[in-house]
């Protein structure tokens, strides 16, 4: 990860976040580990627990537990909200989140006196800290790190778009050329899910509600219907939205025998596993490790992945160290932001500020040795300086010449 370590290297020179207790709830992985490390040289305390049970990396959690200033609550398969309250207990000034758990629980308890603010990583959560602020109940700002301009072609398209692909054959081993592949959701992250999908050889199907977004995917060339539609005709599901129940009994009932269904959204609520089961009629079987498989009445078996958890890291080891790279390069660099000027921002869901993404991509070009063009004087002046031409004001209708 060359731009964290470069940002690291920074950090520790200049300590920009000395003192400061940082919280994250977030998935436990060696590249979470290598982000905590650039926070504790920057000079801040960590305290970290895990937005997902099962994405823990138990070696990673006990390794970053040995490290000087670093609190670790965190163990496979165990649920955060004890962990949480952990977190919650020590006060943090600062919160990193991915899916919101963290920034809830501390407005829930309260506990705000010394918090500045947060970064939220996750559509899903950013969703969450929206309807808090619209209820007038956000009382700090919080970075939408997730819709930096750098978040969006990365971490979206090509990290979950390679990953949750991963993920799905990890636990399957299925050949995917061939195979008709529904995509529910067209946002960055369900682009990246079909492009990637397109590249291996399936037929890609994209179920969309957003007209432009479902012209977006037709113009690329996919074949865009109803999710009712599709569910008869996939072999492959994947949900990627951020909603609830967007597979549900009425889609179940008409799906092919051996259908695999997987959920590349942040929380487990995409495939109605209640309505899963009530429609089997028998518990699910474990066929292999992270795939069940639900038997219906009529003997078709539809087989579930990673409990309908999401599929990336469920399955796999999340986005490659590359993507995250970029993805926690510009995190460190927000939370650098918030623990300074941007500390003095509105309660609220904020942008990142441009100049942050700008520098990440610099960083990160630099790291790949790839050199780029710049304007120069004369074409920065023609770019920004053009004026109106002033014209005469034309005589009005019927006035003498
Ligand atoms: N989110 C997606 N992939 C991740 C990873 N490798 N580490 C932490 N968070 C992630």
């Amino acid at each position: 990860m060359p731009v964290l370590r470069q940002v690291r290297e920074r950090f520790a020179a200049q300590r920009p976040l000395e003192g400061l207790r940082i919280a994250a709830c977030l998935h436990v992985t060696a590249e979470t580990a290598a982000l905590m490390r650039a926070l504790l040289a920057g000079g801040a305390q960590v305290g970290l627990c895990a937005a997902n049970p099962l994405s823990t990396r138990d070696d990673v959690a006990a390794a970053l537990a040995e490290v000087e200033g670093a609190a670790v609550f965190a163990r496979r398969g165990e649920a955060p909200e004890e962990a949480l309250d952990e977190l919650v207990a020590w006060r943090p000034q600062l919160t990193l989140d991915d899916g919101a758990d963290l920034i809830v629980a501390l407005h829930e308890a309260d506990a705000l006196e010394d918090y500045l603010g947060g970064l939220e990583e996750t559509t899903t959560g950013l969703v969450r800290l929206r309807a808090l602020a619209a209820a007038g109940a956000l009382h700090r700002p919080v970075l939408a790190v997730n819709e930096a301009r750098s978040e969006r072609v990365f971490n979206d398209r090509y990290g979950t778009g390679q990953s949750a692909l991963d993920g799905i054959v990890r636990a399957t081993n299925m050949l995917l050329a061939g195979r008709t592949l529904v995509v529910l959701g067209y946002g960055p992250t369900g682009q990246g899910v079909a492009q990637r999908a397109r590249g291996a050889g399936a037929v890609v199907v994209v179920c969309e509600i957003d007209p432009v977004r479902a012209l977006e995917a037709r113009m690329e060339g996919y074949e865009v219907m109803p999710a009712l539609a599709a569910a008869e005709r996939g072999d492959v599901f994947v949900t990627v939205t951020g909603v609830r129940d967007v597979l549900r009994a009425e889609h179940f009932q008409v799906m092919k025998d051996g259908a695999v269904l997987a959920n590349a959204g942040h929380f487990d609520v995409e495939i109605s596993l209640g309505e899963l089961r009530a429609l089997a009629i028998e518990p699910p079987v474990e066929l292999i490790p992270l795939v069940e498989e639900y038997r219906l009445e009529d003997g078709r078996r539809l087989h579930l992945l990673t409990g309908g958890r999401v599929v990336n890291l469920a399955a796999g080891e999340g986005h490659p160290a590359e993507v995250m790279d970029i993805s926690f390069a510009g995190q460190a660099l927000a939370a650098e932001y918030l623990a300074g000027d941007g500390a003095a921002l509105p309660a609220g869901v904020q942008p990142v500020p441009d100049g942050l993404d700008v520098e990440v991509a610099r960083l990160k070009l630099e790291a790949l040795g790839v050199r780029l063009d710049a304007l120069s004087a004369d074409q920065q002046a023609y770019r920004e300086g053009w004026t109106p031409p002033v014209a005469a004001p034309s005589p009005a209708p019927g006035s003498a010449p």
